[in-house]
């Protein structure tokens, strides 16, 4: 019998990496964060000096992918989270910043990058379950997820939550300009051809605008318990 699963997915500062780490905790079950998946791909390239953006040939494509199929990475438990370790280095805070979601976004967007992490993401679905966070988790990752969630909130609401994440962790941050790039991150999530930002159809919709963290975790357990 293979393990259960749990996909939310979401634009970013929907909350899905809070409520999905509360619930592999409560559950004791893996946490599969694609996201950071996707940055370590980006900063990793970016490291290696590899052309990222529109300018981009199938040649440059082909490197991106190879970089994201052999990563040389680590996810370190700690008792204050996951520390990410990349090629001996720890780029836990690093991953974090609104510079590498940009590249993650740039990489996310290449079709031999998503092929070359797909096995990986699958390789987390262990007993006894997994909780996975990203975009394309119901619909491409693990379509067989018995409990699918389509997190949302206003781009003005995600907005304020990540200034205050980041200010909160001592980063210099602009509200506007943070509601522009969520903005801009959405419109390229949404439109890319592959593997677009779209709820499954059979996934159930929640708005976390005016809720809170422990709500959201409620409604979710709720429904983890109704399919079980
Ligand atoms: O969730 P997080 O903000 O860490 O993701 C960073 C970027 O990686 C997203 O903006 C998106 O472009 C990409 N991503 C993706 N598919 C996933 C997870 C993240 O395309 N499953």
């Amino acid at each position: 019998q293979s393990a259960p699963v749990i996909t939310v997915d979401g634009p970013s500062g929907a909350g899905k990496g809070t409520v999905c780490a509360r619930l592999a905790q409560e559950l004791n079950w893996q946490l599969l964060d694609s996201g950071a998946l996707y940055r370590i791909t980006g900063l990793a390239s970016e490291r290696k000096g590899l052309a990222l953006g529109d300018s981009m040939n199938e040649q440059d494509e082909a490197a991106v992918a190879d970089v994201a199929a052999n990563l040389d990475v680590r996810f370190e438990p700690t008792p204050l989270g996951v520390k990410v370790i990349l090629e001996g280095d720890d780029v836990t805070d690093q991953i974090r910043t609104e510079e590498v979601g940009s590249l993650a976004s740039q990489v996310a967007a290449l079709p031999a990058v998503r092929e070359a992490l797909l096995q990986r993401q699958r390789d987390f679905q262990t007993l006894p379950g997994v909780i996975a966070d990203g975009r394309d988790m119901g619909t491409v990752v693990f379509p067989q997820a018995q409990v699918k969630v389509f997190l949302t909130a206003s781009a003005e609401e995600r907005g304020q939550r990540r200034y205050k994440q980041l200010t909160e962790k001592g980063f210099n941050a602009s509200l506007p300009a943070l509601i522009e790039d969520i903005r801009a991150r959405d419109e390229r999530d949404s439109n890319r051809a592959v593997a677009p930002l779209k709820p499954a159809d059979d996934a159930t919709m929640i708005d976390s605008t005016s809720m809170t963290i422990e709500e959201v975790c409620q409604q979710v357990m709720q429904l983890v318990k109704n399919a079980q």
